[in-house]
């Protein structure tokens, strides 16, 4: 099975949705680790609860981004993943760390990418007055959310809105969202070539609709 390593900073139900969906035998892959830098992240304990490794690590006692990435890093790569996902992973992450994980590492962020990158993407949308909004998973290049997209969730922006309706609305779908673009990675249909997301071996035009 793909050996798959989580990074994440908070609630972890992104992590969950691999959990479960691993458990109900959706899921061919083997979580071999939960790595995040907030020691107090609930994402921790859901791991644990899974039975799976989890590990924070403080940014605090490290002077410099790279520092810190390189240890995180060590850590993550000392359980030898095929594949890093960042779920809900706030940090940025420093280019020499994403560089050596080129093609081997996702991210899932709640915007239609590429609009939003960055944080609060839910109150911009509704500060532009969007009509659509989302969710994208995408391979992780060294500028902040603007790797290739694998996949899309779409939304529809409701009158009412506020951010926490909005964002609740875009959570609901990025779960099985991640699920099914880790699933196509696992079942080895998606993969990155050269910055370019590969479906079947052929260049992927648009991104997937999930
Ligand atoms: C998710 O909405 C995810 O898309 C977002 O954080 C949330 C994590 O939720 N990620 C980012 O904003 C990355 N910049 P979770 O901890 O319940 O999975």
């Amino acid at each position: 099975a793909l050996r798959v390593a989580v990074l994440a900073s908070g609630r972890g139900s992104n992590l969950q949705a691999l959990v479960d969906a691993r458990d109900a035998g959706d899921l061919a892959i083997d979580i071999v680790g939960v790595f995040s830098d907030r020691a107090e992240a609930p994402v921790l304990e859901r791991a644990r609860r899974a039975g799976i490794r989890a590990t924070s690590l403080a940014p605090a006692g490290f002077a410099r981004r790279a520092a810190f990435d390189a240890a995180l890093f060590a850590a993550v790569d000392h359980v030898q993943p095929h594949l890093i996902v960042c779920a809900g992973y706030m940090r940025l992450i420093s280019s020499a760390a994403v560089r050596r994980h080129l093609g081997r590492m996702i991210n899932i962020h709640p915007s239609l990418l590429p609009q939003y990158p960055g944080l609060d993407t839910h109150a911009r949308a509704l500060a532009d007055g969007a009509t659509e909004h989302g969710a994208s998973v995408h391979f992780v290049i060294p500028a902040l959310d603007a790797g290739p997209v694998i996949a899309q969730a779409r939304v529809p922006v409701l009158p009412d809105d506020d951010a926490a309706a909005l964002s609740q609305r875009v959570l609901a779908r990025e779960h099985a969202l991640l699920v099914r673009s880790v699933a196509l990675i696992a079942d080895g249909r998606i993969d990155c070539d050269g910055g370019h997301v590969r479906l079947d071996r052929s260049p992927l035009s648009a991104p997937l609709q999930l």
